[in-house]
């Protein structure tokens, strides 16, 4: 059984169709990236699946549970983690802070009172551990909006961690930063990937950061799947080679 399953996906907003019955088989440890031309779908199918938005249409299964339409939090709950394409760190707060309030974020209710210190240490234990899988230790205290691009984006990687998903939703890890700073970046999440062996599912433009990160590709191009694979033989299928050249249009 795959970890994350989704059949006959759909979103429409009115006339506009962002996903088009999407049909999509994630297995456990499975690095996959999603591709497509921007205003293809690709933050609408991280969206409904992670509960931001409801699909108009079709089944969502995480796990053999269906979770289509359930609101975020509770998808959170259940294990499923994203980063956002706009960076969502509160500015001020350490790093470790902010990876600490991602943690209580996913089990509001173990946080109340009557929990005190052993709590607390438990989501601080979760930050350090998920800033160390991201090579942030060394920079845990400054405050997040101090440091470089390349490691705000990290950090919020970081975030997404200390939440101890089973599938991690990464939407554009690498947007805004620099070619230099890329690259440092994809090194340390190539080394992480390597190590945690999560299941992930990864939005890139970069096709560089796909091919390097990518155990499989999925295609998307006007909400609806052209291609699904290897990474070798979606980058040799001329439909994919249309889409991104205007020939689909
Ligand atoms: N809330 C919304 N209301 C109306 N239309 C929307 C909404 N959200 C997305 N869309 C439309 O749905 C389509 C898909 O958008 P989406 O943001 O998913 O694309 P994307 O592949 O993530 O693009 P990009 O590469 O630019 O991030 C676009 O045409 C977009 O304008
Ligand atoms: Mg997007």
């Amino acid at each position: 059984m795959a970890l994350l399953e989704l059949d006959g996906v759909s979103r429409r907003y009115g006339a506009l169709v962002a996903l088009d019955q999407v049909a999509m088989k994630v297995e456990e440890g499975e690095v996959r990236a999603v591709i497509g031309p921007n205003g293809a779908g690709k933050t609408t199918l991280f969206n409904v699946i992670t509960g931001t938005v409801k699909p108009t249409a079709g089944a969502i299964r995480f796990a053999g549970q269906p979770i289509a339409g359930l609101p975020s939090h509770q998808v959170c709950r259940l294990g499923l983690s994203r980063t956002f394409q706009i960076t969502s760190l509160f500015p001020e707060m350490s790093a470790r802070q902010n990876a600490q309030l991602a943690a209580q974020a996913r089990h509001p209710r173990r946080w109340q009172p009557f929990g005190g210190t052993r709590i607390f240490k438990e989501a601080q234990a979760l930050a350090d551990a998920a800033l160390e899988q991201l090579g942030l230790s060394a920079i845990a205290d400054r405050p997040a909006g101090l440091l470089s691009h390349g490691d705000q984006r990290l950090l919020e990687v970081a975030m997404a961690m200390a939440q101890q998903p089973r599938v991690l939703l990464l939407d554009e890890p690498t947007q805004g930063l620099s070619v230099e700073e890329t690259g440092q970046a994809v090194d340390t999440l190539a080394r992480f990937l390597q190590a945690s062996r999560m299941t992930v599912l990864l939005v890139e433009h970069d096709m560089e950061v796909v091919f390097r990160l990518a155990h499989r590709i999925t295609v998307l191009h006007r909400g609806a799947v052209i291609a699904d694979g290897a990474p070798e033989q979606v980058k040799a299928d001329p439909r994919v080679q249309d889409a991104y050249l205007g020939g689909l249009d």
